[in-house]
């Protein structure tokens, strides 16, 4: 009897401690959105948007993705929190596109090249002077070439949100001046992860090396990159300078930026929210079209101000000169970027190059 009733009273402890882990489970996990910001008192629900991204705050996209932050922040009301991870603190360049695709991370904003392996029309952005001016820039960005680079990536469980924007590429190098293609022969030079980009150097009898961008200074340092091309808020906030001797002013290429975030979190975010969330990250491409030059600009002054770094500025007819070099390019890689896109760079150069804008 005594041991009876013994059994029934276990069983039944067992099952109330079951159902109360059950319960507590599930109210931590509808808990889990629920705002841990003390300040925003009344939030039932805040939804966390994860940013990461490999640079440092005080470039273009570290300001951008603050700032962002704090518009989608005041746009919703405190319903939506951003909060960034920058130089590369979460995911390394080489791991945070394959992160948001498996939803590890809701947000990252890598450079252009860096999508052309998952979507090969991407490549047009690294096709060496596609653009002349930053207005050219911006009329691609903001027009019907932005828009087309963005709906490719519905299909690879991406959102693209916007373009932003940080500045014209620069080369540097240890071991001369790099005036003529010919100046590049036998150096190995760092490249971001791009086959226009590979093509680009072996066609000057360069040696290219695809290496993540953190790990670019040690690698100049140590001589077993000879150069690399970069911003100048890059080459500044990385210090690549002190470990360069020659840099030239070339605006060869274009170095920006797609904002993604995970499509099924997107799609999940309540429709107002989303329009919060796209309101904020176009304010904040607006703004980065003139705080990207003035950056760059200003980091240029405080380069030629420290550093015994020769810098040499390619003439108006230098650049011609690069440009037609680089033309077989367009035709070698139109078959990967596809009519579409083509006809728009064409459309866009058409209105730069032949006026002189
Ligand atoms: C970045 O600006 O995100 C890094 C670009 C690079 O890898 O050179």
């Amino acid at each position: 009897m005594k041991l009876r009733h013994f059994i029934s009273l276990s069983f039944f402890i067992l099952i109330s401690v079951c159902i109360a882990i059950t319960i507590g489970f599930s109210f931590t996990s509808s808990l889990s959105p629920i705002s841990e910001d003390d300040e925003q008192e009344g939030l039932s629900e805040q939804i966390i948007i994860n940013f990461s991204h490999v640079v440092a705050e005080n470039t273009p996209k570290g300001l951008a993705a603050q700032r962002f932050a704090d518009l989608v922040r005041d746009k919703t009301e405190g319903h939506v929190k951003v909060e960034v991870f920058p130089n590369g603190m979460l995911f390394s360049d080489g791991e945070e596109i394959d992160a948001l695709r498996r939803g590890d991370v809701e947000m990252v904003a890598p450079a252009f090249s860096k999508l052309t392996s998952l979507v090969p029309q991407w490549q047009v952005l690294d096709l060496p002077f596609l653009f002349r001016t930053d207005k050219d820039v911006e009329r691609a960005f903001t027009g019907e070439m932005g828009k087309i680079l963005l709906e490719l990536l519905d299909e690879h469980d991406i959102k693209g949100l916007t373009l932003w924007n940080n500045g014209f590429k620069q080369m540097t190098s240890n071991r001369g001046p790099l005036i003529m293609p010919e100046d590049f022969v036998g150096q190995r030079f760092r490249i971001m992860p791009s086959n226009v980009l590979r093509e680009q150097f072996e066609m000057m009898g360069a040696i290219p090396n695809r290496i993540g961008f953190n790990q670019v200074y040690q690698n100049l340092e140590t001589n077993f990159l000879d150069g690399q091309e970069n911003t100048i808020s890059n080459i500044y906030s990385k210090r690549f300078y002190q470990v360069q001797n020659y840099m030239t002013i070339s605006n060869h290429g274009y170095l920006g930026y797609g904002v993604l975030i995970n499509k099924k979190f997107w799609d999940d975010i309540p429709k107002e929210y989303q329009e919060d969330i796209l309101e904020a990250s176009n304010e904040t491409s607006d703004w980065l079209f003139e705080q990207s030059v003035l950056m760059n600009n200003q980091q240029l002054v405080r380069i030629r101000q420290q550093s015994n770094i020769q810098i040499y500025e390619l003439s108006e007819q230098e650049h011609e000169q690069w440009r037609k070099y680089f033309e077989p390019l367009y035709k070698k890689f139109e078959g990967d970027i596809g009519n579409e896109l083509m006809d728009e760079v064409k459309k866009n150069q058409s209105k730069s190059y032949s006026r002189g804008s």
